[in-house]
């Protein structure tokens, strides 16, 4: 391929976009607002390589529509369920995502989350920021120990088994996970972590869930409400994965009638918009995809793209290929 055009479909960060600017033909989306659905099929249609992002939703219409010249998708990010990844294989698109780097910033945040939403800590700020903080006292703003308490991990990849880790040996947690296929002993190990073969049984026993299987069809509304149901009275939801996971009404429903202890979100089931049903209770945290958002991280994930896409037009196989 001579003189291949790459499409950033969004700003990255400055030394990513540096790298590739002095190697190749690059262009960035300057204004950084997401393309529409015309623009990205647009973007296909001009050039050889798009790195697109979440906020991408690239369907198969999109890839009908722009069919022809683009060859890869190297996705920034490990999610892939905003990518058509069928239509990619019909249309012969090879689609690449940055596993590994994001794994640490995001167990981090599910972390974060388990603490702020049982500790009550962003009720607590809004208090303090609103000019409300009556001052201490022996029965205010009283929430849950986080140590000690069960966590249920549902998904035990990278990220699920390092939230796992972190929990396990910072807090002193109990492991319970389900995945689709049970964890090799040696991590069991580690972790003192318990297979748990279907989610309703993980579901009757945790304190806390939190969420890390992959976003698309197959997990749409997991958590609907009868799973939503099962969990411990008292018990807290952390999604960091992706917001289709839950079902956001049923979700608002338990919180509302307080049949659980509360939740801690970071993504949502139509990103950036977050229900207002959500936005009107106190037993939520509600974060803005942070899972990533540190500068190493995001560094990490831009260089991850680049040598898929360095090898990808090597004609050597992606690293990262996503099948
Ligand atoms: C990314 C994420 O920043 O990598 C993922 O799957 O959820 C985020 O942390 C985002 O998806 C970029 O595409």
């Amino acid at each position: 391929m001579s003189a291949p055009r790459i499409l950033l479909t969004r700003r990255w960060p400055t030394q990513v976009e540096r790298h590739l600017a002095e190697r190749y033909e690059v262009t960035v989306n300057d204004g950084d607002i997401p393309l529409s659905a015309a623009e990205l099929a647009e973007g296909l249609r001009t050039y050889d390589i798009v790195c697109p992002t979440v906020t991408d939703r690239i369907t198969a219409e999109v890839l009908e529509a722009g069919k022809g010249r683009c060859q890869m998708l190297a996705n920034l990010g490990v999610g892939v369920s905003h990518i058509d990844i069928d239509a990619c294989r019909r249309l012969n698109i090879v689609v690449t995502n940055t596993p590994g780097v994001l794994t640490e910033s995001t167990a981090d945040i599910a972390i974060l989350l388990m603490l702020m939403v049982a500790r009550r800590a962003g009720e607590g700020e809004r208090q303090v920021r609103a000019g409300a903080w009556p001052g201490w006292a022996p029965t205010s703003l009283l929430g849950s120990d986080v140590t000690a308490k069960t966590l249920g991990v549902i998904g035990f990849g990278r990220i699920g088994q390092a939230t796992a880790r972190k929990a396990h040996r910072g807090f002193g947690m109990q492991i319970l996970y389900h995945s689709p296929h049970q964890a090799p002993a040696e991590a069991e190990g580690l972790l003192s972590a318990r297979y748990c073969a279907s989610v309703d049984d993980l579901l009757r026993q945790a304190d806390f869930v939190s969420l890390h299987c992959p976003g698309g069809a197959a997990t749409r509304h997991l958590l609907d409400l009868r799973r939503i149901a099962l969990m411990k009275p008292g018990a807290f939801l952390i999604n960091t994965a992706r917001g289709e996971i839950i079902d956001e009404e049923a979700l608002i429903e338990a919180l509302r009638d307080q049949r659980i202890g509360g939740a801690g979100l970071d993504v949502y089931e139509q990103e950036p918009r977050v229900p207002a049903g959500l936005m009107a209770l106190e037993n939520v945290v509600l974060l803005p995809h942070l899972g990533s958002a540190s500068v190493e991280t995001r560094v990490a994930m831009g260089m991850r793209v680049v040598e898929n896409l360095e090898c990808f037009l090597a004609d050597l196989a992606p690293p990262d290929r996503v099948p």
